[in-house]
Formats: C-alpha cells, sequence, structure tokens
C-alpha cells in the first residue's frame, strides 16, 4: 500500500506540486472506471463497424445512443451543459464538439473524429477514434496516423511519478517534428467520478516540469493535432464546435487512462 502522506511530503519538500487528494481513485471507483470504459469502448466499435461514406452525423449519434443504453450505460454529452447531442463528431477541419446533424452526411475522403463519453453506475471514461471515410488523400492519412502516434508516444513514456507536463512535451515535440501543430486551448482532464475534473492536461509543454503524477490518477489524454497553423476559433453560431482558424484539417485521439504503480493502464480507447 502507498503511503500518499509520505510521498506528498518527500515531493513537497523538493518544491513539486503534489495530486490534491480527490485526484487520487480508490480501489472502487477504479473499478467502476474500468467497467465505464469497457462499455465505451464497445460503443465506439459499434460505430467502427457501420461508419460509412453517405451517413449523416446524427445517424452515428443514434448509434452511440442506442448501444450506450442497450449496454447499461448513459451517453455523458446528452444535457451535459446545454449540449443537445449524445456524441461529438467533427469533420475535416472541425477539431473538437462537432454537433451531430442530419444535415452533416459524411463523404469519401473526409476524416471524422468521434468522441463518447459514457457513465456506468456513476462512473465516467471518455475516448475518441478518428474514421477515414472512403478513399482519404495521403496528407489526411498522414495527419491521422501521426496524432494517433503521439498519444501513444505520450503513453508509452507516462510512468507513476512522472511529471504532468511531460505529456505535452513528448507530443508537441512529436508533432512537430512532422511539421503538424498542436492545439493549445482544450486539453485533457481528470475523470470518472465526475465528466472533467482537475488537473488539467497539457498537451504542449516543457519537461520535467508540472505536478508529479501518482498512482490511482486517472485522466484523459487527447491531443488536437492541426495540418498546418495551431490556432482556432469557436463557432458563434452553437457556441461549441471549435474549428482550425485556417480551414486545415484536425485530427484528434482520445484515451481514459491510469496511474498504476508500476505503469500506466489505458481504461478507454
Ligand atoms: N468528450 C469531450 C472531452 O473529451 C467533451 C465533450 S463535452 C460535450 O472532454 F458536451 F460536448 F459533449
Ligand atoms: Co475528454
Ligand atoms: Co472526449
Amino acid at each position: 500500500m502507498i503511503n500518499y502522506d509520505e510521498l506528498r511530503a518527500k515531493y513537497q519538500r523538493l518544491g513539486i506540486e503534489t495530486p490534491t487528494f480527490d485526484m487520487i481513485k480508490s480501489e472502487k471507483d477504479i473499478e467502476g472506471i474500468r467497467k465505464a470504459g469497457i462499455v465505451n469502448n464497445m460503443v465506439l466499435d459499434e460505430v467502427e463497424k457501420h461508419i460509412k461514406a453517405g451517413m449523416s452525423t446524427e445517424e452515428i449519434n443514434t448509434i452511440v445512443h442506442n448501444k450506450t443504453i442497450e449496454l447499461g450505460g448513459i451517453p455523458a454529452p446528452l444535457n451535459f451543459e446545454g449540449y443537445p447531442k449524445s456524441v461529438c463528431t467533427s469533420i475535416n477541419d472541425a477539431v473538437c464538439h462537432g454537433i451531430p446533424s442530419k444535415k452533416d452526411i459524411l463523404k469519401n475522403g473526409d476524416i471524422v473524429n468521434v468522441d463518447c463519453t459514457t457513465i456506468v453506475d456513476g462512473y465516467y471514461a471518455d475516448a475518441s477514434r478518428m474514421f477515414l471515410i472512403g478513399e482519404c488523400s495521403e496528407e489526411a492519412k498522414r495527419l491521422v496516423k501521426t496524432t494517433k502516434e503521439a498519444l501513444d508516444l505520450a503513453v508509452s513514456n507516462l510512468k507513476p511519478y512522472s511529471r504532468l507536463r511531460d505529456i505535452g512535451y513528448w507530443i508537441e515535440k512529436y508533432v512537430k517534428s512532422k511539421g503538424y501543430s498542436v492545439v493549445h486551448e482544450i486539453g485533457g482532464h481528470g475523470v470518472g467520478n465526475d465528466f472533467h475534473e482537475d488537473p488539467f492536461i497539457y498537451h504542449y509543454g516543457k519537461k520535467g516540469t508540472g505536478m508529479v503524477l501518482f498512482p490511482g490518477m486517472v485522466f484523459t489524454i487527447e491531443p488536437m493535432v492541426n495540418q498546418y497553423g495551431r490556432g482556432v476559433f469557436l463557432d458563434a453560431s452553437n457556441e461549441w464546435t471549435v474549428y482550425t482558424d485556417d480551414g486545415g484539417l484536425s485530427a484528434q485521439y482520445e484515451y481514459t487512462v491510469l496511474i498504476t504503480e508500476d505503469g500506466v493502464e489505458i481504461l478507454a480507447s
């Protein structure tokens, strides 16, 4: 058993920020979030099975909504701070928080992010995947691949007692090496007992800085990677959807991860 008081004292003596008590999940919490993660993965699998050109994003919403309910979960986005749908669907230059609509029909060559968050027995898991619709350009495929690789790289470098800003350091360094840019305004977040908890997870930053990450922490990593500049704007007509400001493509993958005593467990992906 980890003695968190001793750990905190040790890092505080070194002048390093430590997680607050509510950032450390109990075994019971972790078991609950794990279950929510399994359901969330199954919902994304269902989307993967059916998504295709000609389908509206409203149909994706229906698949997500019905599958989540069938599996005993609740889609967390629905009515979250007034959000009107059960999932986010972000196409091409939409960075995140695209709202499903009958009017948005997936077409050959589109790249689309589907972001699902599921509540099971009060516990939350949050993950998103990219889908390539039909034949996509080499550039679109490379952007999507780079985004997944950046996230996987961050996870593979992550260890208990890593520093929070290392995550973003690894992500941005890799993304820049491929000629792309990382969105700074939106980040990952603690998750599990609520949709968005502390800490904020930056996808950029300076190595060896930020809070020390203790076993028992659960959070998302969800880099948004732009084809050109990192600038974004909020759609004024719905106050949700974020777009690239130069019209370039944007890709995102999101995992919910748990810091364990000897590594990292991906709870939803
Ligand atoms: N799932 C998103 C995230 O990764 C949040 C969406 S909020 C919603 O944090 F209301 F738009 F669903
Ligand atoms: Co999230
Ligand atoms: Co999400």
